[in-house]
C-alpha cells in the first residue's frame, strides 16, 4: 500500500515536470498556486481520479464535453466496434456517417436549420459561422458580448473578450464590436447602421458565470437582427445538447437562430467534433462552392458516428424529463444552502447549467479549491471569478446529486471559516 502511494506520487511529479518543462509552464504554476495540482488519471461516469488516487465528482465536465459522462459505455462500445471498419474517412467525398449526422442535426435543431458543416472544435465552428455570416450579408462586422468566450482561433479570439487576441496582435477593432449583456439598447445602437454581418451570441455566457438572459433579451436581439438584416449565430457549445432541460438553450428562450453552433458534448467526450447548422438561405454557398470550406479532420467518420448517437441519447424524451427533475432537485438543495451560507449569495440556473454567486471577488476560486479538497471538481468562471460554474451531468442519479450537495455544504463551511 505504502509502495503504491509512493509510485503514484513519483508518477505525478514526473507528469507535472514534463508539462512544466515542455507544455504549459504558466498553467502548471497557476494550478499549483491555487492549490489544485490535479493530474487526471482514471475516469468513469461522472467521477475522475487524480493519478495519486484522489477521487473527485466531476462538476466541470470540461464545459459539457462529458455531458453524458466519462467513457459512456454505449458510446465506447459503438466507437470500439466502428474501429473495426471505419477511420477518419476522406473529407472530399460524400459519406454515410457524415450524411446521417447532418440529417440528424437538421431534424433536432430548431426552425428551418438545414445544412451542416463539421469541424474539429468549437473555435473553428464559430470562426466559420462568422465567415458564413459575412458571405450571406456581404458585410464584415461581427457583434458579440463584452464578456463572451467563443474560442481562441483567429476570428473567434477577436469576438467577445479580445484580450488574448490583443496579446497576439490579432485583434481587429474595425470588424469586431462588443456590447454589454442584457442591454437591448446597446445592441440596437451596434446594429442600427446596417453594416453588421452577424451577432454571435452565447445563449448563457459560460465564462461570465452562466449569466441568465433577461426575459425577452434573446428574442429582442433576434428581432433586431431581422430588422437590420443581420445573421443571428447561437453559440450553443455549452448550452446545447439537453443541458438547459431543452435540447438547445435557445429553445428555452424561444429563439430560432440563423446559424447554430455546437461542439464539446457532441464529441461524447471521445472523438473531437463540432458543427455549424445553417438555414437554407445562410447555407446557400454550399450549393455554389463545393470546397468553400474544408477540414481534414472535421467530420471524421468515427466522430460522426459517435455524435449521431450523442444526439439520439440527448433527444430521448426520458432523458430531457430526467434533466428537468435533476434540475429541480438541485435547485431545492441550492436554495436551502443559500439560507444557511452567507458566502453563497445567489444561484443562476437553467436546467443543469448553473452558476453560484459568492460574496467575494475571487470567491469562485476559493470555493473551487475548497471543493477540490472535499472531493469535487468544479471550476470558477474565468471572466467572473466571484462565480463558480456548476455543470451537472445529464445522466446523474439522485444519490450523486445529494452527495455533491453535501460536499458543497461542507466546502462552503470551510471557506466561511477561512475568511472569518
Ligand atoms: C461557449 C463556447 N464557445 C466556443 C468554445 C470553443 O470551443 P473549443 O475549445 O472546442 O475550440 C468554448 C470553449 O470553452 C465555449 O465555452
Amino acid at each position: 500500500m505504502k509502495e503504491e502511494a509512493s509510485t503514484s506520487s513519483t508518477r505525478k511529479r514526473r507528469i507535472l515536470e514534463l508539462c512544466r518543462e515542455y507544455l504549459m509552464p504558466a498553467r502548471v504554476a497557476a494550478w499549483e498556486n491555487l492549490g489544485v495540482p490535479l493530474v487526471i488519471g482514471r475516469r468513469e461516469g461522472y467521477r475522475i481520479w487524480d493519478v495519486d488516487g484522489h477521487e473527485l465528482l466531476d462538476l466541470h465536465l470540461n464545459g459539457g464535453t462529458f455531458n453524458l459522462g466519462h467513457r459512456n459505455p454505449e458510446l465506447v462500445e459503438l466507437l470500439r466496434s466502428d474501429l473495426d471498419r471505419l477511420d477518419i474517412g476522406n473529407h472530399h467525398f460524400p459519406s454515410e456517417a457524415r450524411g446521417e449526422l447532418a440529417e440528424r442535426l437538421a431534424r433536432v435543431t430548431p426552425g428551418d436549420l438545414h445544412y451542416s458543416v463539421f469541424v474539429p472544435s468549437g473555435s473553428e465552428a464559430n470562426d466559420l459561422a462568422i465567415r458564413v455570416a459575412r458571405r450571406a450579408t456581404g458585410r464584415r462586422k461581427t457583434v458579440a458580448l463584452e464578456a463572451a468566450f467563443h474560442g481562441r482561433s483567429g476570428l473567434t479570439a477577436a469576438a467577445g473578450r479580445d484580450d488574448m487576441a490583443k496579446y497576439f496582435l490579432a485583434d481587429y477593432p474595425e470588424e469586431f464590436v462588443q456590447v454589454p449583456f442584457n442591454d437591448l439598447a446597446a445592441m440596437e445602437k451596434a446594429l442600427a447602421a446596417g453594416d453588421v454581418a452577424g451577432v454571435l451570441m452565447e445563449t448563457m455566457p459560460a465564462t461570465y458565470g452562466f449569466a441568465v438572459p433577461a426575459d425577452g433579451y434573446l428574442a429582442g436581439v433576434k428581432a433586431l437582427c431581422e430588422r437590420f438584416g443581420t445573421i443571428y449565430i447561437a453559440d450553443e457549445v455549452q448550452t446545447g445538447l439537453g443541458r438547459t432541460g431543452h435540447m438547445w438553450g435557445v429553445e428555452a428562450w424561444d429563439v430560432k437562430p440563423d446559424i447554430l453552433v455546437t461542439g464539446k458534448g457532441l464529441s461524447g467526450g471521445l472523438y473531437p467534433m463540432a458543427a455549424i447548422v445553417m438555414t437554407p438561405k445562410v447555407g446557400a454557398w454550399l450549393s455554389d462552392q463545393g470546397w468553400g470550406y474544408v477540414s481534414t479532420f472535421g467530420g471524421s467518420e468515427l466522430g460522426c458516428r459517435v455524435a449521431s448517437r450523442v444526439l439520439d441519447i440527448c433527444s430521448r424524451p426520458d432523458v430531457l424529463t430526467a434533466v428537468r427533475r435533476t434540475a429541480s432537485r438541485v435547485a431545492d438543495g441550492l436554495g436551502e444552502l443559500c439560507t444557511r451560507h452567507p458566502f453563497l449569495v445567489g444561484v443562476r440556473q437553467k436546467g443543469v447549467v448553473i452558476g453560484l454567486e459568492t460574496a467575494a471577488d475571487l470567491g469562485g476560486m476559493q470555493l473551487s479549491r475548497a471543493l477540490y479538497r472535499r472531493g469535487v471538481w468544479a471550476m470558477f468562471s474565468g471572466f467572473a471569478p466571484s462565480v463558480l460554474q456548476l455543470k451537472v451531468g445529464l445522466l446523474v442519479d439522485d444519490a450523486y446529486c445529494d452527495l455533491f450537495l453535501e460536499k458543497l455544504d461542507a466546502a462552503l463551511g470551510d471557506v466561511e471559516k477561512e475568511i472569518a
